[in-house]
């Protein structure tokens, strides 16, 4: 049976990803702090009757211990990992001042560097089990440079390194996909600035994410934008920058007000 492993399994993207995964005959590793969740989902799969199974993992990005004590179980447990999903992520990290610093280096560490030591950690037996993959959920703010400048840097940095690993691990059968969905309603991301607008319209759902994971899995491709018309705006980006910058300051605007009144308001209370 083929193994996969989500990080980020308890809800959201990483959640619709196991139970897809699951509905297609894999054994998935869902890993993440709550084990609450993941136990739920993995009743759910079970009770649901379907050909997969889920196996609940603790894991903590943040920690090398946890992500390596990870991949050591899995190594003992399965023997192999045919898939990793680097899906855990955190949203944020607007850089105001040197207030906002703990949470913008908590942002890089939990989406950029928690994807290297997952990266790390499964690649000996991700090129064991080859041909196998990785795929990368970074984000179209990762191509874009739109929205909290923390949050931007380390989707900027997981499309990097997916493209720097791919080109080192594929020779030896290990395909690195770099995801980019664009905005996807979640707990994390509850994308309430939609709600009620005519924009509500270009908001996914994380089944329509879990769906592109599949597709990548069967192409091997290198990259894919979910939706996939988000690829017209960053080919705007690169071919006509002067334009582009003035619809990403219109874009920003909204946000822009929101900080000035988070400043404002923290300033109040100092
Ligand atoms: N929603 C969007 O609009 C959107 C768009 C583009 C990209 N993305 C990316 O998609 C990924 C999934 O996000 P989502 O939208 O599905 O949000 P979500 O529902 O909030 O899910 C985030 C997941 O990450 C896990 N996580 C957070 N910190 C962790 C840590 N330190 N260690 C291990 N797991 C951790 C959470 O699990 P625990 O809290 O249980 O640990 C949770 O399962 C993220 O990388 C996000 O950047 C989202």
């Amino acid at each position: 049976m083929r193994v996969a492993v989500v990080t980020g399994g308890s809800s959201g993207i990483g959640a619709a990803t196991v139970r897809a995964l699951a509905r297609e005959g894999w054994t998935v590793v869902a890993a993440a702090r709550r084990t609450d969740r993941l136990a739920t989902l993995a009743e759910e799969v079970a009770a649901a009757g379907g050909p997969g199974r889920v196996v609940p993992a603790t894991l903590d990005v943040r920690d090398t211990v946890s992500v390596d004590a990870l991949a050591a179980a899995v190594a003992d447990a399965h023997g192999r990992c045919d898939l990793l999903v680097c899906n855990a992520g955190v949203g944020g990290g607007d850089l105001e001042d040197r207030a906002d610093l703990d949470e913008v280096l908590d942002v890089l560490d939990v989406d950029l560097l928690g994807t290297v030591r997952c990266c790390a950690a499964f690649a000996d037996l991700l090129a064991r089990s080859a041909p196998s993959q990785v795929v990368a959920v970074a984000s179209v703010a990762g191509k874009l440079g739109v929205g909290p400048p923390g949050y931007v840097a380390a989707k900027f940095g997981m499309v990097g390194l997916a493209e720097a690993l791919d080109l080192a691990w594929r020779p030896r059968g290990v395909a690195v996909t770099q995801l980019n969905p664009g905005f996807v309603r979640t707990e994390g991301f509850p994308q309430a600035w939609a709600d009620g607008t005519p924009a509500a319209r270009v908001v996914a759902e994380p089944d329509d994410v879990a769906a592109a994971v599949l597709r990548v899995v069967r192409s091997r491709r290198r990259e894919r934008t979910v939706p996939g018309w988000y690829r017209a705006v960053v080919v705007l980006r690169h071919t006509l920058a002067p334009a582009w910058w003035r619809i990403a300051a219109a874009t920003d605007r909204p946000r822009r007000r929101e900080r000035a009144l988070r400043r404002d308001r923290r300033d109040r209370t100092a």
